[in-house]
């Protein structure tokens, strides 16, 4: 079945809910280094038993470090998918035109609102962490994909977004508070994003053969594990630079179950959360019967 979405509907709830960056970052409102960034159904760093609690806020910090420079980076391809998206159609239906370009613009807000929060974070974590990229390349590989392909890619990121904070963050008393406000408003604005989504990949969907597709399907694939690559990679940085804030000498058991930790962690994060939303799977599976079980089989890889 189709959703119930409507542009209208998103444009009322995006102008309703939108926000400023300065609301949630700058002045007064810090980071608070003494408390966790990340809620621990993301960071999982509780399960280390050879770390100190200190060591375990730590690594939960540098994961949190990570998750803002990987929003940073997907959402630097989401922003001029959504204008090249919007750019041929721009009259007939004014919600349609008026959601997308609200889209786009979050897009570019969230962006700018994550590097911010990227600089407050080197500027009071103390050592360096290091992140893959550069964000160019990613976009060029990723927007080399099918226009149908990307959209399902994109729409997996929007629904785990608001997976992470609805089960991890909302209720949530640790938390540093500026960054759990960072997720909140996040949350909001992708809210909508979900929808609009879902609208792009059911037209898309509709004006497409069979073949097309299967080659959707097959480019969502390909730029998942192009993601896990750099999760691979990512994985060493987040080791490093747990290295350099603790100055601690990793045994070499300790530092692989480190590491294979930090990759479990970041699989659910930004693969398991959105490959096993039932909204998610519900979409896929309406365009195309059958995707839904294929998807469910490659997920448990990521959970
Ligand atoms: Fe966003
Ligand atoms: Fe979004």
């Amino acid at each position: 079945m189709q959703s119930n979405y409507s542009y209208q509907g998103a444009v009322e709830i995006s102008e309703r809910v939108g926000w400023r960056i300065e609301d949630i970052i700058g002045g007064e409102k810090r980071l608070d280094f003494s408390r966790a960034f990340l809620p621990e159904s993301l960071a999982q760093v509780q399960q280390l038993g050879f770390l100190a609690p200190e060591e375990k806020r730590l690594l939960n910090q540098i994961r949190g470090h990570e998750y803002l420079a990987m929003f940073g980076l997907v959402e630097e391809f989401i922003l001029p998918y959504v204008v090249d998206h919007a750019r041929p159609k721009l009259s007939g239906d004014d919600y349609r035109a008026r959601a997308l370009l609200h889209f786009a613009g979050e897009e570019a807000k969230h962006i700018h609102l994550f590097k911010i929060f990227r600089r407050e974070f080197e500027a009071g974590f103390g050592s360096q962490c290091e992140f893959i990229g550069p964000a160019e390349d990613v976009k060029k590989f990723v927007l080399s994909h099918s226009p149908l392909g990307v959209a399902i890619a994109i729409l997996h990121i929007e629904w785990m977004t608001l997976r992470h904070y609805i089960e991890g963050v909302r209720d949530n008393r640790d938390l540093d508070l500026q960054f759990k406000s960072l997720l909140k408003h996040h949350w909001l604005e992708e809210s909508q994003h979900t929808k609009i989504d879902t609208l792009i990949v059911e037209e898309l969907a509709a004006s497409a053969s069979a073949k097309e597709l299967d080659q959707a399907f097959q480019d969502y694939a390909e730029i998942g594990g192009f993601i896990d690559n750099g999760i691979k990679q990512q994985t060493e940085f987040d080791v490093k630079a747990f290295v350099s804030a603790t100055g601690r000498r990793l045994g070499k058991s300790e530092r692989r179950e480190m590491a294979e930790t930090v990759l479990k962690g970041m699989r659910w994060t930004y693969l398991g959360t959105g490959m096993t939303h039932p909204n998610f799977l519900a979409t896929v599976e309406q365009i195309k019967p059958g995707a839904r079980t294929q998807i469910e089989a490659m997920a448990p890889a990521f959970c």
